[in-house]
């Protein structure tokens, strides 16, 4: 019997005996390692009389082929019966009775957020997101905000390098320069989200949110703005009339630029929004600064229109009745058991925002 065929004998019937994944790999080293059984055979070829060459090298193939292939397929088996033990061990007996378990409830403030996204959604407004940590041009350069611009200082932006190129975003306004530079006009967006200030007391979080908004189309004036945050105000509080003003105000990003408050009184120390003589600032806005369109090669003579950026935070608290701003970060579950809301109730417009 020629080596080959004793070498393939052997190996075939140890190979089919029972044997571990440690104990195929020792196979298989002795076969094909560098001084391998197998791979001795091919370093013979040379040495062999040419006219024995040819047979004895494809012979040499044909047995290295078989003898691989049985090695993998008894790996493949030893490894199958390994995860099929592993599987029957982990069974899940799903007769047991369930244990109690505490429901979570979703946080005002995310409430707050489906509920504005729905409302804006029922008018053609879609929903873009953008990062907490921005860059300086984003948040502040391409928004037509020079460098001597107080909004830059140190005291109230959260800066993440020395050359302050990185930063914590301290409006949403970025997103507007996102999605313009993405896409091609018309814009009809909303991006909520978090924002950031070096800034905490009472009514002042470090954290906080905002919804930024942004319409740009041709012949996009003033009056869509003030409809829009109209509509946003009455659905959102859920009252047919609602007392609004502007006052003008000033931003880099958008000329004119204007703050709203919406009137409120208090009845038997509750809050009532839409009446009395009492103001509330709730968002800024204008319309979009010629600079800001160029700065995302928006041609300002075909296309304009407006932006604003309402505070979520405060929103929530005028709703909801929520007196400190601090409670919404502190986590307290008991807090959250009572202001949240069921997770299975969708704010949606047509069935009610909050019930
Ligand atoms: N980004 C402004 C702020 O944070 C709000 C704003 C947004 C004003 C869009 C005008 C237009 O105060």
């Amino acid at each position: 019997m020629s080596d080959l065929k004793k070498i393939r004998d052997e190996f075939i019937s140890k190979l089919k005996g029972k044997l571990n994944l440690s104990e195929i790999n020792q196979i298989k080293s002795e076969l094909f390692g560098k001084n391998g059984l197998v791979s001795s055979q091919f370093k013979k070829i040379g040495t062999i009389v040419e006219s024995e060459r040819k047979k004895f090298a494809t012979d040499l193939n044909v047995i290295k082929d078989e003898l691989q292939d049985l090695i993998n397929s008894k790996i493949d088996e030893v490894e199958n019966a390994e995860i099929n033990k592993k599987l029957d061990k982990e069974k899940i007996d799903i007769t047991l009775p369930e244990r109690p378990f505490v429901r979570g409830k979703i946080h005002p403030v995310s409430q707050t957020i489906d509920e504005i996204s729905s409302i804006f959604s029922e008018i053609g407004f879609s929903v873009e997101e953008g990062p907490d940590v921005e860059n300086e041009y984003n948040n502040f350069t391409a928004l037509n905000t020079p460098d001597d611009h107080p909004a830059r200082d140190m005291h109230d932006t959260f800066y993440l390098d020395e050359k302050k190129q990185k930063l914590l975003r301290t409006h949403t306004s970025p997103v507007q320069i996102r999605t313009m530079l993405k896409d091609k006009p018309p814009f009809k967006i909303i991006a909520p989200g978090r924002t950031y200030r070096s800034d905490s007391d009472q009514t002042h979080a470090p954290m906080f949110h905002q919804v930024e908004g942004l319409h740009i189309d041709k012949n996009i004036n003033m009056g869509h703005l003030k409809g829009c945050l109209n509509y946003l105000i009455k659905e959102f509080f859920e009252v047919d009339k609602i007392k609004m003003r502007f006052r003008p105000s000033h931003f880099p990003f958008t000329e004119p630029s204007a703050e709203v408050d919406i009137g409120y009184e208090m009845k038997n120390g509750k809050i009532i929004i839409g009446e009395g003589n009492q103001w509330l600032e709730i968002l800024g806005c204008g319309m979009v600064h010629p600079n800001v369109l160029k700065n995302v090669k928006v041609d300002p003579t075909k296309f304009q229109g407006y932006a604003f950026g309402i505070g979520i935070d405060r929103l929530a608290m005028l709703k909801y009745g929520i007196n400190d701003l601090r409670a919404f970060f502190d986590c307290d579950y008991r807090w959250l058991s009572h202001f949240g809301f069921d997770p299975l109730d969708v704010p949606t417009n047509y069935r009610g925002l909050s019930r």
